[in-house]
């Protein structure tokens, strides 16, 4: 009751503890982020003519003098907090532009031109990958600027802007499948047939078998018989499904069933942050909540949760070394010697290849689906998100391939999360590579893995005080709503592979430590520092 009770008030006091006060006042007076016309009315109002609706990315240009523009630099000063005001969304339909221009003269139009937006890096990313826009960007940029420059004027704020088209779509336009988008469509007809012909050959030999000793179901577990149904049987709906259900099986399986808890409750935390992320690069009508969540602890502490993905790397050392200590030890039951320079390179290969094959296939269909152009459902910042990712997917597919995309390309990222399987591989093979030599020179192996250890915690630190980074990654309302574009902390800081090896690294030891342990039957849980240091667990 008391712990309730504690929890209870600690819950209400993070919430209710907020040190910052925004003042609104002063928030209404800048320009909204967003200002969109309406999309659907834009392009189905008036059929016969071809209605063009713009996407076009603003910078306001300082002006020292303007109560505007104070109230933008004052704001956006705290940029860990709050976003970048001066970057402004337009989405214009020109048919309303060119009306609402009509009544001015040339001078007056003259006067509100304020120039192309052209040295922002982030927005050139977007230029960059919506290249077939060009035409769009040059025939449309006078009067896109000089009509969302009449808004900020008419509304009193008293700023221009820079501006620049991203895209523009036209009335009656639709989706042209392309040889990615029938690549995908083969890929998943194939996929069907031989699912329903791996379940029909299925089924088919169960009614064959006549064998009354097996149970229903015990069909589906008997491994097949020859490579040819093995081959079908792979995609068999019923086989599959009770192997997803197969219960752990052994002592290792039984005794590491507790990840399971560990990893459904770290993955919630993962979607949750990356459902975040899209609804941050969207249109928000009210941008101060957001702002204001970052100033709150309990915000901080939900945004700042990306040490989630730390788990993650934990369990895969973890399970590395199992899994390397379980083949070591049926190769050293078979013969005592010293192993080769020879077999541990085949050794290595190996673990690699078929890490390689069991990852890539399933991601590699994920980027193809990523790739795959859908038509718009309807939304004037469609393209903006979903265009960038299947831009990006296209043209750095075999980055992610390759799993070289925490570091190549960091810009143009296609699966933005997927930078976590490729620190991972890199871990994956450096711990590898550790574990082999701990295991040729065994006698040296302690030095060998508490030097790693040691360094691979301290880099981090030198690097993070070295090259000026936050110490721990928040992604900031800006970061996210620029898709992690261009961010250093991200790129360099938080997904870089030499800053999540010592995690990685964790994991592999105490996988050692495990075995240790079991292997000496040794009981822990009866010593009582152990006793004392477990429970002193439970709050951190
Ligand atoms: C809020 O901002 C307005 C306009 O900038 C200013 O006049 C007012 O004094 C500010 N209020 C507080 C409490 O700081
Ligand atoms: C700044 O704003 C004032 C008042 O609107 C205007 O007179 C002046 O020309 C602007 N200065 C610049 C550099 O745009």
């Amino acid at each position: 009751m008391l712990w309730h009770q504690i929890l209870l008030a600690l819950g209400s006091f993070l919430t209710a503890v907020q040190c910052f006060q925004l003042n609104l006042t002063q928030f209404y007076e800048m320009p909204q982020l967003y200002d969109l016309d309406d999309y659907d009315r834009c392009m189905q109002e008036f059929d016969q003519e071809t209605s063009t609706y713009c996407f076009v990315r603003a910078e306001v240009q300082p002006n020292e003098t303007v109560v505007a523009w104070q109230a933008i630099a004052e704001i956006s000063r705290f940029d860990r907090h709050h976003f970048d005001h001066r970057q402004l969304y337009f989405g214009l339909c020109l048919r309303e532009c060119e009306a609402s221009l009509a009544q001015l003269d040339a001078n007056e139009l003259k006067a509100l031109q304020a120039g192309l937006l052209t040295d922002n890096q982030k927005v050139n990313v977007y230029l960059d990958l919506f290249a077939m826009e060009a035409d769009n960007r040059e025939r449309h940029q006078r009067l896109t600027n000089i009509c969302l420059n009449w808004r900020l004027q008419q509304r009193g704020y008293g700023l221009q802007a820079k501006s620049v088209v991203e895209y523009c779509d036209e009335a009656g336009k639709s989706v042209e499948d392309d040889a990615w988008n029938f690549t995908f469509y083969t890929i998943i007809c194939a996929l069907l047939i031989l699912a329903c012909l791996g379940s029909l050959v299925d089924l088919h030999l169960k009614y064959r078998r006549h064998d009354k000793m097996l149970k229903e179901r015990d069909h589906y577990k008997t491994p097949p018989k020859s490579r040819a149904q093995q081959l079908l049987l792979t995609f068999s709906v019923a086989r599959n499904w009770y192997r997803l259900n197969q219960e752990p099986s052994g002592k290792i399986g039984r005794e590491l069933r507790f990840l399971d808890c560990f990893k459904f409750f770290a993955m919630f935390m993962v979607i949750f942050a990356h459902t975040n992320w899209v609804i941050y690069e969207s249109a928000i009508s009210n941008p101060q909540d957001p702002e204001r969540l970052l100033h709150t602890a309990a915000g901080t502490l939900l945004v700042s949760g990306s040490l989630i993905t730390v788990t993650f790397f934990v369990i895969s050392g973890l399970l590395l070394t199992i899994n390397w200590l379980a083949v070591v030890r049926s190769m050293q039951s078979k013969s005592k010697e010293v192993w080769s320079f020879g077999q541990y390179f085949l050794l290595f290969v190996k673990f690699n290849v078929f890490r390689y094959i069991r990852l890539t296939v399933p991601y590699a269909f994920v980027l193809l689906v990523s790739g795959v152009y859908f038509d718009n459902a309807g939304g004037p910042l469609w393209r903006h998100i979903y265009e960038r990712e299947q831009l990006s997917c296209r043209r750095n597919w075999w980055v992610n391939l390759l799993y070289i995309n925490n570091f190549v390309h960091t810009d143009e990222r296609c699966l933005l999360q997927g930078w976590y399987l490729a620190a991972d591989t890199h871990s994956f093979v450096l711990s590898l590579v550790v574990l082999m030599l701990g295991h040729r020179f065994a006698q040296w192996s302690k030095h060998l893995y508490s030097g790693v250890l040691a360094v691979f915690m301290i880099l981090p630190a030198v690097i993070t005080y070295v090259a000026d980074y936050y110490p721990i990654f928040i992604p900031s309302p800006q970061t996210q709503k620029d898709s992690f574009i261009g961010d250093r902390q991200f790129t360099e800081f938080y997904t870089s592979s030499h800053m999540n090896f010592g995690a990685y690294f964790c994991g592999v030891l105490a996988a050692l430590v495990y075995d240790e342990l079991s292997s000496r039957q040794y009981k822990l849980r009866e010593l009582r520092s152990f006793q004392i240091f477990w429970f002193s667990l439970i709050p951190a």
